[in-house]
């Protein structure tokens, strides 16, 4: 079972993601949705928008949604902050830590492990994301980059609640709108993996071996064969490519075709 999670970023008004999200469904099957999860990260509007498109007109569906972002704090004086209390009572899911959350709006370690914690309070699992920057890479940074964003990150989890958490590996020079936006090639990516693994075991023990690992960056129709063969891989967070409904239902074919 892999999983994709379409991050929709602020990408779409939420009737175009009601309707992306019809689109899609109407072309795939639900047994083909039960062997390939859908996450679907839309925009805080778009989630009750889409949570009634789901309940009302495919109410047996599996598709999850997620938010893309949570606050740090409980419900109170934070003005422009959504709790993680009110997504929970829409979506299953929040991805935190997103590349573009850290550097447009300042979101530093210490942040994210608070927004952890609350997302986890309210029953959310997380989708935590890491990876290092053009900068860092060419510096031969990334392992120590990666590393710490985990360790920094999940410093409030307990090990019990490590089963909550999945980490998505986003090296940032490979997402589509970066500056850089270079492929990752396979091979670096199963090192990185590798290091995660062993970063997770080393400080987790055996809660650490169950935690899920994902791929992102630039993931499309013209790689996902190449990424199926990335190991340790549970999934990919795909951005642009899960905007176009041709492309999120030929993830999702190809994946399935894949591992059948
Ligand atoms: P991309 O985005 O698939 O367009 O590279 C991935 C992401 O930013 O999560």
């Amino acid at each position: 079972m892999k999983t994709i999670i379409a991050n929709w970023k602020n990408n779409l008004s939420f009737q175009e993601a009601e309707k992306l999200l019809e689109n899609t469904l109407s072309k795939v099957s639900p047994e083909d949705l039960n062997k390939c999860q859908l996450i679907i990260a839309g925009s805080y509007l778009s989630l009750p928008v889409l949570k009634k498109c789901l309940k009302q007109h495919h109410p047996k569906s599996s598709v999850l949604l997620s938010a893309q972002d949570i606050s740090a704090q409980t419900y109170g004086a934070y003005t422009g902050q959504v709790c993680a209390d009110d997504i929970y009572s829409i979506a299953s899911h929040t991805i935190i830590g997103h590349s573009e959350a850290r550097m447009y709006l300042n979101q530093n370690d210490q942040d994210l492990s608070q927004k952890i914690s609350q997302a986890l309070r309210a029953n959310l699992k997380v989708i935590l994301c890491v990876g290092e920057s053009y900068q860092q890479k060419m510096d031969k940074l990334s392992y120590v980059v990666v590393a710490d964003q985990i360790l920094s990150d999940l410093s409030y989890v307990s090990l019990e609640e490590l089963r909550f958490i999945s980490i998505a590996y986003e090296p940032i020079w490979s997402i589509s709108t970066s500056e850089h936006a270079l492929p990752a090639h396979v091979n670096d990516i199963n090192k990185m993996n590798i290091h995660i693994r062993q970063v997770l075991n080393t400080n987790f023990g055996d809660y650490g071996q169950n935690i899920p690992i994902l791929y992102g960056g630039s993931v499309s129709l013209n790689n996902i064969r190449e990424y199926l063969n990335i190991i340790d891989c549970s999934g990919y967070l795909v951005g642009g490519a899960s905007l176009k409904v041709d492309e999120l239902i030929g993830l999702i074919n190809i994946i399935v075709e894949e591992i059948n």
